[in-house]
């Protein structure tokens, strides 16, 4: 990989699940509950179920809410896992809107924010469920905005969502700094034109799609030194 060159970057801009939030709290909170075998399953067959339900849904033109999306893949899964509870569903679907953020996102955003630059997320989340994830996690003040698929009605990678991020700062693709933990959004955003950072926190494989990260960090804490902020 060459040296990447951020220095147009006018916005960083983040996926949320995944990138800013922990998916795995919202079934580890409930793992006493759901046991400790079920619970890493339940999580990971959720997850596969919502993307695919996301990216089925946009390739067929049957777009819904990302909560509607949610639910119908933890209904999916409850029944794949013959799970019987729906006090807990109603539990895991509230704790989504209420998820951990990651240790190292709050002190890079301030870190962005003291260093100028505009900051947003940009996810498939739908207004309301992203509202409250930013709220319960003490980001309100960090970002400059919160933006959501449902202006675009499409879910990523279709690239009338990365638009959106352009429309607001009023920027070109590669002013923007985008960041995702997700190797497939981040491959969408790399092909769109973005200038993009893949978040590897799981030590994951590079997907074989178009559109390569410009650059591949372990967690956001890689992210000053892309950007040359290093001093600040
Ligand atoms: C999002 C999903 C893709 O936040 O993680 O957009």
């Amino acid at each position: 990989m060459t040296t990447p060159d951020f220095s147009q970057t006018k916005a960083c801009v983040f996926d949320a699940y995944g990138t800013i939030f922990d998916l795995v709290s919202a079934t580890d909170r409930l793992s006493a509950e759901l046991g400790e075998d079920l619970a890493p399953k339940l999580g990971e067959l959720w997850r596969t179920k919502q993307l695919q339900y996301s990216w089925l849904r946009s390739l067929t033109g049957h777009y819904t809410s990302f909560s509607d999306v949610t639910r119908d893949a933890l209904d999916y899964s409850f029944e794949q896992l013959g799970i019987k509870n729906p006090a807990l569903k109603e539990k895991l679907i509230e704790g989504y809107r209420a998820l951990d953020a990651y240790p190292d996102v709050k002190p890079i955003l301030a870190k962005l924010k003291q260093a100028g630059l505009k900051t947003a997320i940009l996810s498939n989340g739908s207004p309301d469920m992203l509202a409250s994830g930013v709220r319960g996690a003490g980001l309100t003040d960090l970002l400059d905005a919160v933006l959501s698929v449902e202006d675009a009605g499409v879910f990523k990678p279709d690239y009338r969502v990365y638009q959106l991020a352009c429309d607001r700062f009023n920027v070109s693709p590669a002013a923007i700094c985008f960041l995702s933990s997700n190797g497939w959004d981040a491959a969408g955003a790399a092909s769109f034109g973005f200038k993009v950072a893949w978040i590897n926190r799981n030590k994951l494989p590079i997907e074989r799609l178009p559109g390569k990260p410009d650059a591949i960090i372990r967690s956001m804490d890689g992210l000053p030194a892309l950007l040359g902020l290093e001093s600040i």
